[in-house]
């Protein structure tokens, strides 16, 4: 047992709730920022006359040389401390005597933990940005090379209308930027730095927290200084922005699955990215996107569990909060793995386009422009749509497609068709006609595409 507070007890701690209480096994996860903390801290107090020159020295080179061997491999994080924090002070304080003993005036666990957290999140805020620019750069790539590669679109997982390619991808385009902003979004509210917040008064030195909340990147201090250590709301909407993405991922992954099919065969995932039966001689099965559908669940746990965490405790500091860390590390790490394995199997899947265009030319797909064909020759829609619903039950009853019907055959249910009905409604003519903002036909889509190309550039 190793601790920062056994002053005012009589008795040692029992060991069973030492080892329940203590975090060191998970929190040695920002072990790097707790000492980024730290020297910004020492920076400061000596700045303010708090400490002298001399002091500050001896402690920043004392920390750098606690990260040199942790780095090193030369000093273990030993779980016998209680947490990261006191295994810090405590080395320090062995390697350079009292003036170690000064690193931690001014100064709470709480607002150390709350900043270390925050240091921490940020860079998984960012690091995760990284991965999803690197998601809609092969999305995009996708897209730019399949503008004319044909399939069906689906509602109710039934055949609808004619799409391409590039546009099906620009949908999860679409989502995955919008899950970008939001992470832009919650860097923006939760950089302000709740280091010098103390316990949750503040303290009585002369603490100069512009300068710490400067020196660590923020964009200045919080403003309360009991909200500043009871405050994990920005965890939760990182989680919240880490779920999102995640029921992102799940519904492409989704769709992969079943596009991987045998009875879909649109596409095929590559070898390195698929897995076998140990029984099945014949099966390649698409583990990887089955998981990240899996791991949806996982994520979706951390939200709710530090939701209710949360949500009955009074201000300001309890060690509920020391909940917060494995659940949100578990849901940081995890949308990482996710996000860099889904794209490298996206970036090596291989579409079977004439597969994708002969399932759009089946299905009724061109229904609904068989009935703009007559809506143009002059029929009210809800009459076209009457004409086009017996038509396809015709269909339906000869096994066969609008498309393969004779004139004579269309004529008979309705004398308007002419010869032009087979170029109207042509899986070429349902897509190229779709020209309004946002659709499939290639000239919108181009469109699109180059105000992606734009943003992935300027990164806007
Ligand atoms: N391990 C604690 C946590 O994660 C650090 C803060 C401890 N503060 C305290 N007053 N016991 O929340």
């Amino acid at each position: 047992m190793a601790q920062l507070w056994g002053g005012r007890f009589t008795k040692e701690t029992d060991q069973l709730v030492y080892d329940f209480n203590a975090s060191i096994t998970f929190d040695k996860t920002f072990f790097h920022q707790d000492v980024e903390g730290s020297i910004a801290h020492v920076t400061m107090l000596a700045r303010q006359g708090i400490l002298t020159e001399d002091e500050k020295e001896s402690i920043i080179a004392g920390l750098n040389s606690i990260v040199e061997d942790v780095d090193a491999g030369k000093l273990e994080i030993d779980t016998k401390y209680e947490d990261i924090h006191s295994f810090v002070e405590a080395n320090l304080i062995d390697r350079i005597g009292d003036a170690g003993k000064k690193l931690h005036t001014g100064r709470s666990r709480n607002d150390q933990v709350a900043l270390d957290m925050r240091l921490y999140t940020r860079l998984q805020v960012q690091e995760t940005d990284e991965l999803l620019k690197e998601l809609l750069e092969v999305l995009l790539a996708v897209m730019e090379a399949n503008t004319e590669t044909y399939m069906p679109g689906f509602t109710h997982l039934q055949k609808a209308q004619p799409t391409t390619l590039a546009h099906h991808y620009g949908a999860y385009f679409e989502m995955f930027k919008r899950d970008r902003q939001r992470l832009k979004d919650i860097y923006k509210r939760m950089n302000y730095c709740p280091l010098g917040a103390g316990a949750f008064a503040g303290t009585t030195y002369p603490l100069d927290r512009d300068y710490t909340a400067q020196l660590l990147g923020f964009d200045g201090p919080t403003l309360n200084s009991m909200d500043s250590v009871a405050d994990r709301d920005y965890l939760i909407e990182f989680l919240s922005a880490l779920a999102t993405i995640m029921m992102h991922l799940s519904r492409f992954s989704e769709e992969i699955i079943i596009w991987n099919s045998n009875e879909y065969q649109f596409v095929e995932i590559d070898d390195a990215y698929s897995t076998g039966s140990s029984i099945m001689p014949q099966k390649k099965n698409p583990d990887i996107a089955e998981l990240v559908r899996g791991k949806t669940g996982r994520v979706y746990g951390a939200l709710m569990s530090l939701l209710t965490t949360m949500k009955g405790l009074p201000l300001a500091y309890n060690k509920d909060m020391q909940e917060d860390k494995e659940v949100a590390f578990d849901a940081m790490d995890t949308v990482k793995d996710c996000l860099v394995l889904f794209t490298g199997m996206i970036r090596t899947m291989r579409f079977r386009k004439e597969r994708m265009a002969k399932s759009a030319m089946n299905g009724f797909t061109n229904a609904t422009d068989a009935a703009d064909y007559l809506v143009n020759k002059g029929v009210p829609f809800r009459d076209a749509h009457g004409i086009i619903g017996r038509l396809v039950l015709y269909c339906i009853d000869k096994a066969t497609s609008i498309d393969a019907l004779s004139l004579a055959e269309l004529k008979e249910i309705s004398d308007i068709f002419e010869e032009d009905i087979y170029d109207a409604i042509s899986l070429k003519t349902c897509v190229e006609k779709r020209l309004t903002v946002g659709a499939p036909g290639p000239e919108a889509m181009n469109e699109v595409i180059r105000i992606h190309r734009e943003y992935l550039t300027k990164d806007i």
